[in-house]
């Protein structure tokens, strides 16, 4: 057994400087969470500015006032193992730890157990949950809900030490991209949500509240029993995939575009669940910000389009008045994006106010064959985030189930439940403050599906800052002084 309690005395003073930038900061890591962890991945590392323990201030806060950022590492629902302060080896630019700390805030970074917690040879706790250390049996132990359970667990260590850790701990900011950005999304929708207890008590997760101050959320890979009719009402007619595929080479990891034709079996399933996604958005009875209902028609075109398309729009008018004052300057944007040679869009003035969205969406294409989420032949990273030790992966639509090609069973409807944030929204400690970002151009998955999430939030009235940003794959992180200056404006 591990006890919960946060030892002040145990830390390193650390210097990190990139490109010119230096930052000094206490770091105290690899502290265990929870009692009876099962994974070592399950470790949160705590950074501080070294400064505040000189009596110094940053940005206005200090040892007790620093708002507590919390970014984690999840991607493609494998495990995220806690940040260190240095680069990102995604985007290779200094991480969102250092960034952090540079602004003044106390980073809290833990590590999350993912779909791949347990594949490889691994030691257990001593007294764990597990087997004994040293052995190298394999069990999968990271599964749904793992992700935002351990996320929990993180969240009420650092509330059981109260007055103990450095910084607010009212104010934590979670903070993620893709099935990360999920994660974030997940512990913003879900505070203290009675669901997770049993998961939580499995791992002696202290008795603390587990609600956040912030969610900031990129390109969230949420929602995914409705992902698939998503995808396909938004690029049903798009007929050709555009996936990269991983293989190491002599000089380390190449990206080797697979480019497919959808089969006509594929083509047929895309225009059955293109036509089941009407019923799914109707079902939501969302409205505009004028509180006008939004709905879908048996085609799926209709008001709900409308307002999907509208946030393209604007995102189209501002990089059109900005000319690529973030976007590019970040070195992200999709090669081809800029906003002059999208003929696509039409303008009344200088507001983008017409979108041919056919052709928008064949300039983005698709990226993933039908279904594009609970694949039929159950070798999707998210038919694996539904598997356990007995079964690797499951099905997690009623669709794919039928038309499994694998002999495929159901996953339990309580753990896709577990694993959706739009299922929680405003049912217990919801935190009132969201961020979230999701690429004009990104196709891992449907724009609807972001959507979605933010206008349910904002009709049951939450604080939502919501954008499309102009073309822009799927990434995060790329806008963090405008992220800071939004926590900062919350904060203080
Ligand atoms: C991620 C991307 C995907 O396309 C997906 O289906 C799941 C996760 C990711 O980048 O985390």
């Amino acid at each position: 057994m591990y006890d919960l309690k946060f030892n002040p005395e145990k830390y390193e003073v650390k210097t990190c400087e990139l490109g010119g930038r230096k930052i000094t900061y206490r770091a105290f890591e690899n502290i265990v969470y929870c009692k009876n962890p099962v994974n070592k991945v399950q470790k949160l590392n705590l950074f501080v500015p070294e400064a505040y323990y000189h009596g110094e201030m940053i940005n206005g806060y200090d040892l007790k006032t620093a708002p507590i950022f919390a970014p984690n590492t999840v991607g493609g629902y494998m495990e995220g193992p806690a940040m260190e302060v240095g680069i990102d080896k995604f985007n290779h630019k200094p991480n969102t730890a250092f960034e952090g700390l540079l602004h003044g805030y106390v980073v809290m970074c833990a590590g999350v157990r993912g779909r791949n917690t347990g594949m490889r040879s691994r030691e257990f706790f001593v007294g764990g949950a597990g087997k004994d250390n040293g052995e190298t049996e394999e069990a999968l132990c990271g599964r749904a809900p793992a992700l935002i359970v351990d996320m929990k667990a993180a969240i009420r260590y650092m509330r059981h030490n109260k007055g103990l850790v450095p910084g607010d701990v009212e104010k934590i900011i979670t903070n993620g991209t893709s099935a990360g950005g999920a994660l974030s999304a997940l512990a913003g929708a879900t505070g203290n949500a009675k669901e997770y207890e049993p998961y939580l008590k499995a791992i002696g997760a202290a008795e603390e509240r587990d609600d956040i101050f912030a969610a900031s959320c990129y390109c969230p890979i949420h929602n995914l029993e409705h992902a698939d009719a998503a995808y396909e009402w938004l690029f049903q007619k798009e007929t050709v995939s555009h996936m990269m595929r991983f293989e190491m080479g002599p000089n380390g990891p190449k990206m080797i575009p697979v480019v497919r034709e959808l089969s006509e079996e594929q083509k047929e399933l895309s225009k059955e669940l293109k036509a089941s996604f009407p019923a799914y958005v109707n079902s939501l009875n969302l409205k505009d910000d004028q509180g006008k209902s939004l709905s879908l028609d048996k085609n799926g075109e209709g008001s709900f389009r409308e307002y999907v398309m509208q946030f393209v729009l604007k995102s189209a008018t501002k990089e059109k008045a900005t000319l690529d004052s973030q976007n590019r300057l970040k070195g992200l944007a999709v090669p081809g994006s800029e906003i002059e040679s999208q003929d696509y869009i039409t303008y009344t003035g200088e507001k983008a106010t017409g979108i041919d969205t056919d052709a928008y969406v064949a300039k983005i294409t698709r990226m993933k064959p039908t279904p594009a989420f609970d694949a039929l032949d159950l070798k999707s990273p998210e038919n694996e985030e539904f598997g356990d030790e007995k079964v690797p992966a499951r099905h997690f639509t009623a669709f794919s189930m039928e038309h499994s090609k694998a002999g495929g069973e159901m996953a339990d409807p309580e753990k896709i439940r577990l694993l959706n944030p739009t299922e929680f929204i405003g049912s217990r400690d919801t935190t009132r403050n969201w961020r979230i970002r999701h690429g004009a151009f990104d196709r891992d998955t449907s724009i609807a599906i972001p959507v979605i999430l933010a206008t349910m939030l904002k009709n049951k009235g939450f604080n939502v800052d919501f954008a499309l940003p102009w073309g822009l794959p799927h990434s995060g992180d790329y806008d963090l002084e405008e992220l800071f200056a939004w926590i900062d404006d919350l904060a203080k």
